[in-house]
């Protein structure tokens, strides 16, 4: 994919006047380090300002997991849970997943995990309440927190990337994509790199937790997942 340009008005402000948040572009490009590894990168997105959604958030939740992974899985946003531990994938749907890419064949812990977002967006129940209700992120703050993931990829160089439901399957490749028509296939990323990764598209986890028919959109994630862990064993060197 190729990374917009925006204007850099927030890198080198010259005016002392600060835009107002909603003059400024969203983009996290002015706060990511210009040199080092995966370390840096999470130090330095812990203070990402690049759109609003760190503003009622509690941390950053940057990726994790074997920075040399074969298969890095991306999901949609940190949920209640990983906004108050830090780390993707350690609620419900964490738990769903880190189950079915075992029955994949897959070892989740070999894997690098991690999100099309990086921080948490909620609302609170009409009529006042503490609960955070999962908001889905729009295509701005996609667009905006794309650097990071793009840095991600970069440093991990895997050979297999599953896009864990529509806002990552949308990152990934492109707003046209569709979970229904796009998911299961070995797709290449459009990157333009020839020796760039896989994707492999399927539900999001939380998905499985709210269908109706849980049973068979479980079997389906199984399905995809297979099609990854296939792939890999298949480029195994
Ligand atoms: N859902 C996601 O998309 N990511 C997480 O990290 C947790 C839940
Ligand atoms: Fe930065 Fe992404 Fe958080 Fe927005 S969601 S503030 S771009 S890390």
């Amino acid at each position: 994919m190729t990374p917009i340009k925006h204007a850099s008005a927030t890198k080198h402000p010259t005016s002392t006047q600060a835009p107002s948040a909603e003059a400024r572009a969203y983009d996290a490009e002015p706060y990511l380090p210009s040199r080092g590894g995966l370390p840096a990168h999470r130090r330095a997105a812990a203070d990402c300002r690049g759109c609003p959604l760190h503003e009622d958030a509690t941390r950053t939740v940057f990726g994790k997991g074997d920075e040399s992974a074969r298969l890095l899985l991306v999901g949609e946003q940190p949920g209640d849970q990983e906004d108050r531990q830090g780390e993707p994938f350690v609620g419900p749907a964490g738990r769903l997943l880190r189950r079915a890419l075992d029955e994949s064949g897959i070892d989740m812990d070999t894997t690098y995990v991690t999100n099309a977002v990086k921080h948490f967006k909620f609302t609170r129940p009409a009529g006042g309440g503490k609960r955070r209700i999962h908001k889905a992120p729009d295509l701005r703050e996609v667009a905006a927190c794309g650097p990071w993931l793009r840095a991600e990829l970069r440093l991990v160089r895997p050979e297999v990337v599953v896009a864990l439901g529509a806002t990552a399957g949308k990152a990934l490749l492109g707003n046209s994509f569709r979970v229904t028509k796009d998911r299961g296939a070995l797709l290449p990323m459009p990157s333009g790199q020839e020796d760039g990764p896989y994707v492999v598209a399927t539900l999001h986890p939380s998905a499985v937790l709210r269908a109706d028919d849980r049973e068979g959109a479980y079997a389906g994630l199984i399905s995809d997942l297979k099609v990854a862990a296939q792939a890999l064993a298949e480029r195994e060197p």
